[in-house]
Protein backbone atom coordinates (compact mmCIF):
# COMPACT_ATOMS: atom_id res chain seq x y z
CA UNK A 1 0.00 0.00 0.00
CA UNK A 2 1.17 3.54 -0.89
CA UNK A 3 1.93 6.07 1.74
CA UNK A 4 -1.01 8.44 2.36
CA UNK A 5 0.44 11.92 1.63
CA UNK A 6 1.75 14.18 3.75
CA UNK A 7 1.76 18.44 3.78
CA UNK A 8 5.12 19.61 3.45
CA UNK A 9 6.42 21.59 5.74
CA UNK A 10 9.04 24.29 5.63
CA UNK A 11 11.50 24.38 8.61
CA UNK A 12 13.61 27.50 8.18
CA UNK A 13 17.17 27.01 9.64
CA UNK A 14 18.06 30.23 12.11
CA UNK A 15 21.86 29.50 11.16
CA UNK A 16 21.68 31.61 7.92
CA UNK A 17 19.37 34.47 9.63
CA UNK A 18 20.45 37.76 10.93
CA UNK A 19 21.12 37.64 14.32
CA UNK A 20 21.68 40.94 14.57
CA UNK A 21 17.79 41.44 13.72
CA UNK A 22 16.07 38.52 14.85
CA UNK A 23 13.19 39.44 15.88
CA UNK A 24 12.16 41.26 12.53
CA UNK A 25 13.90 37.96 10.94
CA UNK A 26 11.45 36.15 12.79
CA UNK A 27 8.59 38.01 12.00
CA UNK A 28 9.09 37.94 8.23
CA UNK A 29 9.61 34.41 7.95
CA UNK A 30 6.74 33.85 9.91
CA UNK A 31 4.79 35.98 7.40
CA UNK A 32 6.30 34.03 4.49
CA UNK A 33 4.51 31.32 5.68
CA UNK A 34 7.06 29.23 7.54
CA UNK A 35 5.44 25.67 9.54
CA UNK A 36 8.75 25.01 11.48
CA UNK A 37 11.81 27.01 13.13
CA UNK A 38 14.35 25.18 13.21
CA UNK A 39 17.40 25.57 15.40
CA UNK A 40 20.76 23.92 14.65
CA UNK A 41 23.04 23.62 18.02
CA UNK A 42 26.67 23.00 17.28
CA UNK A 43 28.99 22.22 20.48
CA UNK A 44 33.10 22.45 18.70
CA UNK A 45 33.10 18.78 19.41
CA UNK A 46 30.42 17.15 17.84
CA UNK A 47 31.19 19.32 14.75
CA UNK A 48 33.27 21.73 14.23
CA UNK A 49 31.39 25.00 14.58
CA UNK A 50 29.89 26.60 17.79
CA UNK A 51 27.00 27.84 17.03
CA UNK A 52 24.56 28.66 20.18
CA UNK A 53 22.42 27.54 23.13
CA UNK A 54 19.42 27.09 24.91
CA UNK A 55 19.36 31.04 26.04
CA UNK A 56 19.00 31.42 22.18
CA UNK A 57 16.33 29.20 21.70
CA UNK A 58 14.69 30.48 24.87
CA UNK A 59 14.64 34.29 22.88
CA UNK A 60 13.33 32.79 19.49
CA UNK A 61 10.44 31.14 21.65
CA UNK A 62 9.53 34.43 22.87
CA UNK A 63 9.39 35.91 19.38
CA UNK A 64 7.45 33.06 17.44
CA UNK A 65 4.69 31.32 17.99
CA UNK A 66 5.96 28.06 15.64
CA UNK A 67 6.79 25.02 16.32
CA UNK A 68 10.59 24.76 17.09
CA UNK A 69 12.23 22.02 15.99
CA UNK A 70 15.76 21.80 17.80
CA UNK A 71 18.59 19.69 15.92
CA UNK A 72 21.25 19.13 18.73
CA UNK A 73 24.75 18.79 17.09
CA UNK A 74 26.77 18.02 20.13
CA UNK A 75 28.18 15.38 22.65
CA UNK A 76 26.08 14.29 25.49
CA UNK A 77 22.96 15.26 24.20
CA UNK A 78 21.13 13.83 27.37
CA UNK A 79 22.95 16.08 29.61
CA UNK A 80 21.23 19.02 27.43
CA UNK A 81 18.55 17.92 26.92
CA UNK A 82 16.48 19.60 30.21
CA UNK A 83 17.84 22.89 29.44
CA UNK A 84 16.70 22.54 25.73
CA UNK A 85 13.15 21.78 26.96
CA UNK A 86 13.00 24.25 29.60
CA UNK A 87 13.79 27.01 26.65
CA UNK A 88 10.93 25.62 25.07
CA UNK A 89 11.87 23.42 22.15
CA UNK A 90 8.88 21.28 20.06
CA UNK A 91 10.64 18.35 18.57
CA UNK A 92 14.52 17.54 19.43
CA UNK A 93 16.30 15.39 17.26
CA UNK A 94 19.28 13.67 18.29
CA UNK A 95 22.60 12.16 16.48
CA UNK A 96 22.58 8.51 16.44
CA UNK A 97 26.92 8.48 15.95
CA UNK A 98 29.13 6.91 18.92
CA UNK A 99 30.74 10.21 18.98
CA UNK A 100 27.62 11.82 20.41
CA UNK A 101 28.81 9.68 23.31
CA UNK A 102 24.89 9.12 25.07
CA UNK A 103 22.57 6.17 25.39
CA UNK A 104 20.36 6.53 22.09
CA UNK A 105 18.03 4.80 23.16
CA UNK A 106 17.35 6.26 26.76
CA UNK A 107 17.93 9.89 25.57
CA UNK A 108 14.70 8.96 22.65
CA UNK A 109 12.76 8.20 26.10
CA UNK A 110 13.80 11.20 27.95
CA UNK A 111 12.55 13.36 24.90
CA UNK A 112 9.61 11.46 25.01
CA UNK A 113 8.67 11.97 28.39
CA UNK A 114 9.26 15.64 28.31
CA UNK A 115 6.01 15.69 26.15
CA UNK A 116 8.25 16.66 22.84
CA UNK A 117 8.22 15.12 19.49
CA UNK A 118 11.47 12.46 19.49
CA UNK A 119 13.81 12.88 16.47
CA UNK A 120 16.99 11.24 15.04
CA UNK A 121 19.20 11.95 12.76
CA UNK A 122 22.40 10.24 10.90
CA UNK A 123 25.58 11.83 9.48
CA UNK A 124 25.94 11.23 5.58
CA UNK A 125 28.70 8.93 6.30
CA UNK A 126 27.01 6.99 8.83
CA UNK A 127 24.86 3.96 7.66
CA UNK A 128 21.05 3.17 7.43
CA UNK A 129 21.15 0.37 9.64
CA UNK A 130 22.56 2.08 12.45
CA UNK A 131 19.16 3.93 12.93
CA UNK A 132 17.30 0.94 12.66
CA UNK A 133 17.21 -0.13 16.58
CA UNK A 134 15.53 3.07 16.79
CA UNK A 135 12.79 3.91 14.44
CA UNK A 136 10.46 2.44 16.43
CA UNK A 137 10.10 5.09 18.79
CA UNK A 138 10.30 8.29 17.03
CA UNK A 139 8.43 10.83 15.54
CA UNK A 140 10.52 12.53 13.33
CA UNK A 141 13.88 10.96 11.31
CA UNK A 142 16.33 13.30 9.86
CA UNK A 143 18.20 12.63 6.87
CA UNK A 144 21.39 14.84 6.49
CA UNK A 145 21.91 15.97 3.20
CA UNK A 146 25.32 17.48 3.95
CA UNK A 147 28.28 16.88 6.22
CA UNK A 148 26.83 18.95 9.68
CA UNK A 149 28.62 21.99 11.12
CA UNK A 150 28.03 25.06 8.53
CA UNK A 151 24.95 26.17 6.18
CA UNK A 152 25.57 26.85 2.51
CA UNK A 153 26.97 23.33 1.14
CA UNK A 154 26.34 21.07 -1.47
CA UNK A 155 23.51 19.21 -1.14
CA UNK A 156 24.57 15.23 -0.97
CA UNK A 157 21.59 13.14 -3.41
CA UNK A 158 23.34 9.93 -2.56
CA UNK A 159 21.75 10.30 0.55
CA UNK A 160 18.56 10.30 -0.71
CA UNK A 161 19.01 6.10 -0.92
CA UNK A 162 18.24 6.32 2.91
CA UNK A 163 14.86 8.49 2.26
CA UNK A 164 13.74 5.52 0.79
CA UNK A 165 14.79 2.63 2.74
CA UNK A 166 12.76 5.35 5.58
CA UNK A 167 9.68 4.92 3.65
CA UNK A 168 10.33 0.68 2.85
CA UNK A 169 11.02 0.32 6.81
CA UNK A 170 7.74 2.60 8.09
CA UNK A 171 5.46 1.16 4.99
CA UNK A 172 6.92 -2.70 7.03
CA UNK A 173 6.41 -1.43 10.03
CA UNK A 174 3.40 0.23 10.09
CA UNK A 175 5.18 3.16 11.64
CA UNK A 176 4.15 7.24 11.26
CA UNK A 177 7.64 8.92 11.33
CA UNK A 178 8.01 12.32 9.55
CA UNK A 179 10.77 12.30 6.80
CA UNK A 180 12.98 15.49 7.31
CA UNK A 181 15.73 16.33 4.95
CA UNK A 182 18.68 19.12 6.36
CA UNK A 183 21.34 20.82 3.96
CA UNK A 184 21.65 22.11 0.95
CA UNK A 185 18.28 22.41 0.27
CA UNK A 186 16.73 24.54 -2.45
CA UNK A 187 14.10 24.29 -5.02
CA UNK A 188 15.52 21.55 -6.88
CA UNK A 189 16.88 19.90 -4.53
CA UNK A 190 13.84 19.93 -2.56
CA UNK A 191 12.21 18.45 -4.94
CA UNK A 192 14.58 15.40 -5.07
CA UNK A 193 13.78 14.86 -1.92
CA UNK A 194 10.06 15.08 -1.97
CA UNK A 195 9.87 12.87 -4.72
CA UNK A 196 11.81 10.11 -2.54
CA UNK A 197 9.39 10.53 0.20
CA UNK A 198 10.81 13.92 2.58
CA UNK A 199 7.95 15.60 3.90
CA UNK A 200 9.77 18.32 5.69
CA UNK A 201 12.39 20.75 4.58
CA UNK A 202 14.88 22.70 6.58
CA UNK A 203 16.58 25.18 5.03
CA UNK A 204 18.59 28.37 5.82
CA UNK A 205 20.92 29.24 3.08
CA UNK A 206 17.70 29.49 0.65
CA UNK A 207 15.38 31.25 2.35
CA UNK A 208 17.12 33.91 4.79
CA UNK A 209 19.51 35.04 1.63
CA UNK A 210 16.36 35.37 -0.48
CA UNK A 211 15.01 39.01 -1.35
CA UNK A 212 11.82 37.53 -1.16
CA UNK A 213 11.01 34.84 1.98
CA UNK A 214 7.30 33.66 0.69
CA UNK A 215 8.64 33.24 -2.59
CA UNK A 216 11.76 30.90 -1.38
CA UNK A 217 9.43 28.99 1.02
CA UNK A 218 7.00 28.67 -1.34
CA UNK A 219 9.50 27.13 -4.29
CA UNK A 220 10.51 24.45 -1.95
CA UNK A 221 6.58 23.24 -1.87
CA UNK A 222 6.98 22.84 -5.11
CA UNK A 223 6.08 24.93 -8.18
CA UNK A 224 2.41 24.76 -8.18
CA UNK A 225 2.50 26.29 -4.86
CA UNK A 226 5.67 28.58 -5.99
CA UNK A 227 3.31 30.05 -9.01
CA UNK A 228 1.97 33.22 -8.57
CA UNK A 229 -1.68 32.14 -9.37
CA UNK A 230 -1.44 29.52 -6.23
CA UNK A 231 0.25 32.10 -3.95
C1 LIG B 1 24.03 21.90 9.02
C2 LIG B 1 22.73 22.30 9.70
C3 LIG B 1 21.70 22.78 8.74
C4 LIG B 1 22.09 24.04 8.03
C5 LIG B 1 21.30 24.13 6.74
O1 LIG B 1 24.90 21.44 9.99
O2 LIG B 1 22.19 21.18 10.38
O3 LIG B 1 20.42 22.93 9.35
O4 LIG B 1 21.84 25.19 8.79
O5 LIG B 1 21.76 25.22 6.04
P1 LIG B 1 21.67 25.33 4.45
O6 LIG B 1 20.22 25.32 4.11
O7 LIG B 1 22.35 26.62 4.18
O8 LIG B 1 22.39 24.14 3.90
ZN1 LIG C 1 19.99 21.23 11.19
Amino acid sequence: MPDLPRPILVAPSILAADFSKLPEEMRRVEAAGADWIHCDIMDGHFVDNISFGPAMVGMVRRLTKLPLDVHLMIERPDHYLPRFIEAGADSITVHVETEAQHDVGSTLRQIREANCHVGLTLNPATDFECLEPYLAQIDLLLVMTVHPGFGGQRFRDEQMEKIQRACNWRRTNHAKFDIEVDGGINAQTAALAVQQGANVLVAGTSIFRAADYAQAIASLRGPAAASPVAR
